[in-house]
């Protein structure tokens, strides 16, 4: 399709590793004259660009542009009326009204993006307000959850199990109920969840089956037993990943 217009490229680059990234990740991200990165505001404030942008950064170029894509909010507490709903949701339209510039002076944007694109990425919300006007390629990367399982050397799901994928933010009668249902799981986004989640474990008895990984494939990777992980400590990075019991062949 030619339109005259720059596309939209949602780039998934691994979950940590610089070498986890496709050979068609590196090819348009060397070629892209605007590289889109989301990053927290803590992280922009000290000139860093985040943890996608980290993985990638040696293979830039200096004339390509670097978009940063500054959360407005990550954790904290917000005044009424203020919703973090409302708050995350404008910025994405702004994010979308920035890059649909670049896009209409036909340039390419390549959106970075930890792991895969459209496996909880925030580019599926430029995905979503852009996808229907531009032309828009999404490459998928290694999501953490195998990036997880890989280092933990515990193969995830045999024969016919299924897999549940959980968000450690689910209250926790919720992720009980689901928890309690699983052949096997990974529980994402921990963080100050980690404890919620080591408690539903326990009472499920599925503590012991249960691992837990923070940064893994990248330089700070840490496995430790569920029993010995700080709570107060546990990063948003990390995950528990319970596999599916063992099916000899
Ligand atoms: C917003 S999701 C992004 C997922 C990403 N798009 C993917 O494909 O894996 C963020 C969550 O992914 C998990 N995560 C991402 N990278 C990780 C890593 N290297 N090690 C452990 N967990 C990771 C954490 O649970 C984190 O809270």
């Amino acid at each position: 399709m030619m339109t005259g217009k720059g596309r939209l490229l949602g780039i998934g680059v691994g979950p940590g590793d610089p070498e986890l990234i496709t050979l068609k990740a590196l090819r348009l991200l060397r070629t892209a004259p605007v590289i889109g990165h989301f990053v927290a505001r803590a992280k922009a404030e000290k000139g860093q660009g985040g943890n996608a942008f980290g993985i990638i950064e040696a293979h830039l170029q200096p004339e390509q542009v670097r978009l940063p894509l500054v959360y407005p909010v990550t954790t904290e507490k917000l005044d009424p009326p203020q919703t973090y709903e409302g708050i995350i949701s404008d910025f994405y339209d702004g994010c979308a009204v920035h890059i649909a510039g670049h896009l209409d002076a036909g340039r390419d944007v390549a959106v970075i993006c930890e792991g895969d694109p459209f496996f909880f990425g925030s580019y599926m919300y430029l995905h979503d307000r852009l996808a229907g006007r531009y032309e828009a390629e999404v490459v998928p990367g290694v999501c953490s959850m195998l990036g997880c399982a890989s280092v933990l050397g515990t193969p995830l799901v045999y024969r016919n199990q299924s897999l549940s994928v959980l968000s450690g933010v689910l209250p926790e009668e919720e992720l009980e109920q689901r928890l309690a249902l699983a052949e096997a799981a990974v529980v994402m986004k921990l963080g100050r969840n980690f404890d919620k989640v080591r408690r539903v474990l326990r009472r499920l008895g599925l503590a012991e089956r249960a691992h837990y990984v923070e940064r893994a494939t990248m330089a700070a990777q840490r496995i430790l037993p569920l029993d010995e992980v700080d709570p107060m400590s546990s990063p948003y990075f990390s995950m528990i990943v319970v596999p599916g019991l063992k099916w000899s062949a």
